[in-house]
């Protein structure tokens, strides 16, 4: 069987006021009505393709994961509770190894709780094209058309497609974050896709690649399993066996150096909602560009997104390529250009004692 795993330990500081540490991103109705972690237990919902959902987080989101599965009817899901963020190798380990203990041929499908995907379609297709290879042992990927050379991505240089399964390719390079240069030259090369961020994999290939790779963190999870508290549908592994867990993510951890990596190319309307950048992008816009959300009066005004929350009114005129958000008693003016720069808002906020 497939067993999903959200993902769901980062805090999005990049889309502050609206996302914040205490309500990150994926819990916010950003994108849409739904919650985008709301949108990634949709994905998966459907029992003939996928078996009950695993959700790793930290918890202070215990209660917005709840929340989100009262309000998707769903009364089957598992909730890992880390008690410290030790990035994604870790997280997913954990899964594994829950996983493991109740089928010892499970896949695992990992995902990030807080992308954007308007083809669920394409993804259930791609996931059942990658899926024969998984079965025989790949670490399938998913890779994305790049469109420009992002520095923030996993990049994956496709081989020779694989025999016996077509729409999947051998992995010649898993490169994690490049340097910009380095990114240029293999958007330059062809044949590179962006790192979706999401993973189809044997829960014991995964498990067996940790294990040689990263003995410590290996063997820090299992003990942090096996001595781990369950508690209803939660299940709190062992705190100190965890905290001594080295802390990476599954890029660097495992897939730079992992044996038989795949990558089955998609097109599934793939955001990662970076920041309020990509949320213009993702928007619908008016005739002059931008993206109005709740109460806004834009005259003279081109390539803003603007958005009003909390009952308040926007108003702009002759402003162009600006985010404007406001969100409780916060506002957000930015250049669009810039908006990844929010970021040392957050950080000015956090030195605020
Ligand atoms: N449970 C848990 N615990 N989840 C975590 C933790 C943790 O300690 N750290 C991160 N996550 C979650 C995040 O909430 C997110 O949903 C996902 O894991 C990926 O982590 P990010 O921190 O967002 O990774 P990234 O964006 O820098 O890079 C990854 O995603 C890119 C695509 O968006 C990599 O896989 C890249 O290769 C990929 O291109
Ligand atoms: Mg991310």
């Amino acid at each position: 069987s497939i067993v999903p795993v959200i993902l769901s330990g980062g805090s999005g500081t990049r889309l502050w006021p609206v996302s914040t540490g205490a309500a990150p991103k994926q819990f916010q109705p950003l994108t849409g009505s739904e919650s985008m972690f709301r949108q990634t237990l949709d994905r998966v919902s459907d029992r003939t393709r996928f078996a009950a959902t695993l959700i790793v987080c930290g918890p202070g989101h215990v209660d917005h994961v709840e929340t989100d599965l009262a309000a998707a009817g769903v009364t089957d899901a598992r909730i890992i509770v880390e008690p410290a963020a030790r990035n994604t190798a870790p997280a997913i380990a954990l899964a594994a190894l829950s996983t493991l203990a109740a089928d010892p041929a499970a896949m695992i499908l990992v995902m990030p709780a807080d992308h954007v995907m308007t083809d669920v379609s394409a993804f259930l297709d791609a996931i059942a094209t990658a899926r024969p290879a998984v079965e025989a042992g790949a670490l399938a990927t998913f890779g994305i058309a790049p469109a420009y050379p992002e520095t923030g991505y996993g990049y994956i240089a496709a081989g020779e497609p694989l025999n016996g399964t077509p729409g999947v390719h051998a992995v010649r390079r898993f490169v994690e974050k490049p340097a910009r240069d380095k990114a240029e030259a293999m958007l330059a090369e062809g044949g590179h896709y962006w790192n979706a961020g999401i993973f189809l994999m044997r829960a014991d290939r995964f498990l067996a690649e940790l294990e040689r790779q990263n003995p410590a963190m290996a063997s820090t999870c299992i003990a942090a399993v096996a001595r781990a508290r369950q508690d209803g549908a939660k299940i709190h592994p062992d705190r100190d066996a965890f905290l001594a867990s080295p802390s990476d993510s599954i890029d660097y951890a495992v897939m730079e150096g992992a044996e038989r990596v795949v990558v089955a190319p998609v097109d599934p309307g793939w955001s990662d909602v970076g920041g309020w950048a990509a949320m213009h992008d993702l928007g619908e816009k008016d005739d002059a560009g931008n993206v109005r959300i709740g109460d806004v009066i834009a005259i003279g005004a081109e390539g803003n997104y603007l958005r009003a929350e909390s009952g308040r009114r926007i108003a702009v005129v002759g402003v162009s390529d600006l985010i404007v958000v406001t969100h409780g008693e916060d506002v957000l003016i930015i250049p669009k250009g810039r908006a990844q720069e929010v970021k040392a808002i957050v950080e000015h906020l956090a030195a605020i004692p």
